[in-house]
C-alpha cells in the first residue's frame, strides 16, 4: 500500500529528520558473524543479573506505590540516593529542585534542547562528538558551531574566536555542550585548567554549559577531574549523568541536574512526553543502589573494562598498520582511529565483508569532517574478538589499500 499520502501531513522538523546513523548499523552487525566494535554497547556479561534480580523484591513490598503512576521529577528515593552519592562529584549535595530523573541521558538531552532551542539556534559542540547529541539537538532545530578536541579535550583556546564569530553573524548561541571525560569518541578528557577556561569563557560570554558525563565513573587509571558544574558558582552547568554504562542500558535511567528554572521548563516538556520515567525500572535501581551495589560493583566493572581496554590496544597495536594513529584512553569505552588517506566509509563496507564493525568517522562531525577516522569499541566484544576483531580490521586495511 502506498503511504506517499501521508508525506504532505509531516511536519517541517519530521521532513528534515534523519535516521540515527549509529542505530541504522545495527542491520549489519545483527548478524553474529560479524565482531562488533561499533555500538557504545556496555558488556552484557558483567550486568548484575542476580544482585539487580534480588531488588525486584521491592515489587512484592511496594507494590501498590510503584505499579502507580510517579512524579514526573522521579522516584524519591532514588534522587535522594544519587543527590548523596553523588555529592563528592557534584560538590555538594544537590536539591531536589534541581535533579530530574529522565529515561536515559538521551531523553535529558532532547528535553534541554526543547526547553532551549528555537530553530535556527546555535549550539557548540565538540568536533568530533556523539553522533546522539547532532541527531537530538538537529531535530529540535539546532544549527551547529564547531570547536575542535586534542588529547586534553576541547581546544577552549578557539572557543571565543567561534563565539564572536557566530555572534557577529548575528547567530543566538544558547549552550556549549562538552563531553568532558573519555570523550565520546576521542576518548580525551578536558583537563582541569581547560574546565576552568570554559567555565570562565562561558561566563564571560553569558553561556550555559552542558557538561554531559556518562563515562566519568569508569576511570582505569589516574585521579578524576572535578565535574565543571563543582566549579561552578553562578549556576550555569546543566549537568546529565546516566546508569546506563555503570549499571546497565536498558533500565533507561538517568539524571540531569541544573538550574531550578530550567529543570522546572523540562519537568513540564516530560510531562508531555511520557509523564514520568518508568517507576518500576526507577524502583528497581533504586532498591540496587540502597542495597550498596552501585559501590560493591562499580570497580569490578572498573577493573574488567580495563582489562578490555588493554586488550584492544595490544591488539592494535599487534595488527593494525604502522600509520594508524591512536592513542590508549585513560577511561571509557572508545579508541579513536586516524588512518590518513583512508576513506573511513569505505573501509566499514570493506570491515563488514572481512566481519568486523566499527562507526566510521563523519558521523561525530556535526559540520562534516573526519572522513579518514573511526572509533572502535572495547567493551562489548569478548576478550577473545578484540585480537581477531583488530586481525580482521588490518585485513580489510590493507584490502582497501590493495595491498
Ligand atoms: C556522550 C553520551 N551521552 C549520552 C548518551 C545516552 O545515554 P543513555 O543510555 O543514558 O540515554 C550516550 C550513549 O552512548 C553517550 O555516549
Amino acid at each position: 500500500m502506498s503511504q506517499a499520502k501521508w508525506d504532505e501531513l509531516f511536519s517541517d522538523s519530521a521532513r528534515e529528520m534523519k535516521p540515527s546513523p549509529i542505530r541504522e548499523l545495527l542491520r549489519y552487525i545483527s548478524n553474529p558473524e560479524i565482531i562488533s566494535f561499533a555500538g557504545g554497547n556496555p558488556d552484557p556479561f558483567i550486568f548484575p543479573v542476580s544482585e539487580f534480580a534480588a531488588g525486584a523484591i521491592v515489587l512484592g513490598r511496594n507494590g501498590m506505590e510503584i505499579l502507580q503512576y510517579g512524579a514526573t521529577e522521579g522516584y524519591t528515593p532514588l534522587r535522594k540516593f544519587l543527590s548523596k552519592w553523588m555529592a563528592p562529584r557534584m560538590g555538594r549535595e544537590t536539591e531536589p529542585n534541581e535533579l530530574l530523573i529522565t529515561s536515559g541521558s538521551q531523553q535529558g538531552m532532547d528535553l534541554l534542547c526543547a526547553a532551549l532551542l528555537n530553530p535556527g539556534d546555535a549550539v557548540i559542540v565538540e568536533d568530533p562528538t556523539y553522533p546522539g547529541a547532532i541527531h537530538t539537538m538537529r531535530n529540535r532545530g539546532a544549527q551547529f558551531l564547531t570547536v575542535p578536541c586534542d588529547a586534553d579535550g576541547m581546544r577552549t583556546d578557539l572557543l571565543p574566536e567561534v563565539i564572536e564569530t557566530a555572534q557577529n553573524d548575528g547567530k543566538k548561541i544558547k549552550f556549549i555542550y562538552s563531553i568532558v571525560n573519555f570523550q565520546n569518541p576521542s576518548g580525551a578528557t578536558l583537563t582541569t585548567a581547560r574546565r576552568k577556561e570554559l567555565l570562565d569563557i562561558a561566563s564571560k560570554y553569558g553561556l550555559l554549559i552542558f557538561e554531559d558525563d556518562p563515562y566519568g565513573h569508569l576511570r582505569y587509571e589516574g585521579g578524576h577531574e572535578p565535574t565543571i558544574f563543582s566549579m561552578d558558582q553562578e549556576g550555569r552547568v546543566v549537568y546529565a549523568c546516566s546508569f546506563s554504562k555503570i549499571l546497565a542500558p536498558g533500565v533507561r535511567v538517568a539524571w540531569i541536574v541544573g538550574p531550578p528554572n530550567i529543570i522546572r521548563k523540562m519537568v513540564m516538556i516530560k510531562q508531555g512526553a511520557d509523564m514520568c520515567t518508568s517507576v518500576i525500572s526507577q524502583a528497581l535501581v533504586a532498591s540496587y543502589c540502597d542495597d550498596g551495589y552501585m559501590d560493591e560493583f562499580l570497580p569490578r566493572i572498573i577493573s574488567h573494562y580495563a582489562k578490555k581496554r588493554d586488550a584492544m590496544a595490544a591488539a592494535f597495536a599487534r595488527h593494525l598498520p604502522s600509520d594508524a594513529q591512536f592513542s590508549v584512553p585513560k577511561g571509557g569505552f572508545f579508541f579513536w582511529v586516524k588512518l590518513p588517506g583512508i576513506d573511513a566509509k569505505e573501509l566499514f563496507m570493506k570491515g563488514i565483508e572481512h566481519g568486523v564493525a566499527f562507526v566510521n568517522g563523519p558521523a561525530f562531525f556535526a559540520n562534516g569532517g573526519g572522513t579518514d577516522c573511526f572509533r572502535t569499541c572495547f567493551t562489548f566484544a569478548q576478550p577473545s574478538d578484540l585480537d581477531e576483531g583488530a586481525r580482521r580490521l588490518a585485513e580489510a586495511i590493507a584490502d582497501q589499500r590493495g595491498e
